[in-house]
């Protein structure tokens, strides 16, 4: 990464996301509905960007792909070596790398797909267009988002307005959820783009016990929790707010966190 102007961003958020295993599980059943979605096929050759602890890499190799797979975080990509020697899919290549400078050869993949993840690179233009360049022409984007009017993309919205600004250049995640902005930054470099939406169920025995869970997981929202402990009110007052927004997506002993999926061709 030198000469990379978001290197110390990049670093910052290797360590924030190390914490993000035990929420990890909640996402397979969006990886299952992620790898349909791409219509992924026995010998699709497929690179999962940012897979975290490689949840849609291990779904795609067990719908019989060729997978590669990349994430910043170290920590994440232990649990990716033993989640897939657990599922018996040993043979998937995991890199730490950055979605903004893919080491891959120019066409080198039918499918690439990002589960929440390529969203947290700072700048959209670069990382689409790694993700377009490693693409073979008439290969498959296709990637999980958080729309920003539903709950998970307001609570980064919530982080952001809390933390200090990023830096300049760089995007808010959340915007990776709007569909205009999604068709935009995918531009002339592949044909329009197909959504589905769909509902990730977080199981929660209480409000508290999900803002406990995603404060302990969720780098960003945690390092915001970290530097108010020693201010207890604007604390239980942010916690207040989290729970007020978080309120009518609980039910049911669930939170419903609304996401979308999109798919597009190469050109
Ligand atoms: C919400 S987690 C999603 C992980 C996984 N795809 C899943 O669905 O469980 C976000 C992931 O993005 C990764 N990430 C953030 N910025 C990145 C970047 N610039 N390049 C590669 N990975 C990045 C983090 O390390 C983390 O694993």
């Amino acid at each position: 990464m030198d000469h990379d102007p978001f290197a110390e961003l990049k670093k910052r958020q290797r360590e924030l996301w190390a914490s993000f295993g035990p929420t990890a599980t909640s996402t397979t059943p969006v990886a299952a509905h992620l790898v349909k979605f791409a219509a992924i096929a026995p010998g699709d050759t497929v690179l999962d960007v940012a897979t975290g602890t490689g949840v849609a890499a291990i779904t795609a190799a067990r719908a019989g792909a060729r997978v590669k797979a990349l994430d910043l975080t170290p920590e994440l990509l232990a649990q990716a070596h033993e989640n897939a020697r657990i599922a018996g899919h040993e043979e998937i290549e995991w890199t730490e790398g950055d979605a903004e400078q893919l080491p891959y050869a120019d066409a080198s993949f039918d499918v690439v797909l990002s589960q929440f993840g390529h969203m947290f690179a700072p700048r959209p233009e670069v990382a689409i267009a790694e993700m377009r360049r490693v693409l073979k022409p008439g290969g498959r984007i296709a990637f999980a988002t958080w729309p920003p009017e539903h709950m998970v993309g307001r609570m980064f919205a919530f982080v952001g307005r809390n933390s200090p600004p990023l830096p300049s250049g760089s995007a808010p995640p959340p915007q990776w959820g709007n569909l205009a902005v999604i068709a935009e930054r995918l531009g002339a470099r592949f044909d329009s783009p197909f959504f589905e939406r769909g509902v990730m169920a977080y199981p929660s025995l209480s409000l508290s016990h999900y803002r406990l869970s995603m404060e302990r997981t969720i780098g960003p929202l945690q390092k915001l929790v970290e530097r108010l402990v020693s201010e207890p009110e604007k604390l239980a007052a942010l916690r207040s707010e989290f729970d007020a927004m978080a309120e009518p997506y609980y039910y049911d002993n669930v939170v419903h966190q609304d996401y979308v999926l999109t798919r597009a061709h190469a050109i």
